[in-house]
């Protein structure tokens, strides 16, 4: 069990969409929230929305692909709550399109928010969620395409499967550490992810922007979707898989079939049955979760 109320979470691409939904729905179950965000605009209209609800929230305008900046919105963050115990690595943006007509610009902003933003959430905050003896839970946002790898979707699918390997080995590492971790792995939420492009850097546009392709993940917030899901529901499924501590938030049923096919190919490609004295002494040696 992972307690929510009085804790102090920080929510990166708190902003907006699913980010903006888990805030909503922290502060009501009692949390303290940090709303971290690259989009200011929005930041401050999101703060001004979600306070006076007898929660503390405060913001921090952040790239999650800045370092120093990161550290510098703990150190606030901390200098305000006195402590944060739940960090959702929420931040995400995608390019989608043939992998053919991807650019280096497309490859260094996806993977760089996608993968690594959460791998700097976890690098600035894991000593922060050991430090104060609290029980902590770390959260990162994947997506099913971290899950199975589809049409238009190679650089979000390569950062998403980084971010789900990455929390199973923290899932193992961190074991007797006090923090729990989970990876959040939705299908299609209502939100405006299809209109990521707003928050891509100077530096790394195009410069002859291709047309955007409507992904099988991203399309959302335009084009009504039969089976998108609303943020402020997968928010309060997150919260309560939380709350049981369970590592995998997988919301989106429908896309069972597609998983366990996956998962059948690759054993089905497997020669031969295991070994199970070689299985013992792999395990003894990879220590999985
Ligand atoms: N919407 C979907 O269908 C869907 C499905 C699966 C996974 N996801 C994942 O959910 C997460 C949230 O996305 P969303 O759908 O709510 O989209 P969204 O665009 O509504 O919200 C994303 C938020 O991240 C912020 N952001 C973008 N780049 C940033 C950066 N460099 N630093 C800090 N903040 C930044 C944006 O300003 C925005 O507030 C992402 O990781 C996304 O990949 C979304």
């Amino acid at each position: 069990m992972t307690t929510i109320s009085g804790k102090t979470a920080f929510v990166t691409g708190g902003a907006s969409g699913i980010g903006y939904a888990l805030a909503a729905a922290l502060i009501r179950e009692g949390a303290h929230v940090v709303l971290a965000d690259v989009e200011s605009g929005a930041l401050e209209r999101a703060r001004t929305t979600l306070a006076g609800n007898g929660s503390r929230v405060t913001t921090a305008i952040l790239d999650v692909t800045d370092r120093d900046a990161f550290a510098r919105a703990r150190d606030q963050a901390i200098a305000a709550h006195g402590a944060v115990h739940l960090l959702f690595n929420n931040a995400g943006v995608n390019a989608a399109g043939p992998v053919q007509t991807l650019t280096y610009r497309d490859w260094d902003w996806v993977m760089g928010v996608n993968l690594g933003g959460v791998i700097n959430g976890v690098q600035t905050f894991l000593p922060e969620l050991m430090r104060h003896g609290a029980q902590a839970h770390l959260i990162n946002t994947a997506s099913v395409g971290g899950l199975v790898g589809m049409k238009n979707l190679a650089i979000y699918n390569a950062a998403k499967f980084g971010v789900v390997g990455l929390s199973e080995a923290l899932r193992a590492d961190l074991k007797a550490s006090g923090v729990n971790v989970s990876v959040l792995c939705p299908g299609i939420v209502t939100t405006a992810l299809t209109t990521s492009e707003r928050n891509r850097p100077e530096h790394l546009r195009n410069s002859s922007a291709p047309a955007p392709v409507a992904s099988s993940t991203s399309a959302s917030a335009v084009a009504p979707n039969p089976v998108a899901m609303s943020a402020d529901a997968l928010a309060a499924f997150t919260l309560d898989a939380i709350a049981a501590n369970r590592f995998w938030i997988v919301s989106h049923t429908e896309f069972m079939p597609l998983i366990e096919q996956r998962e059948a190919s690759i054993l089905q490609a497997f020669q031969g049955e295991p070994d199970p004295g070689r299985v013992q002494a792999m395990r003894a040696l990879i220590e999985p979760f």
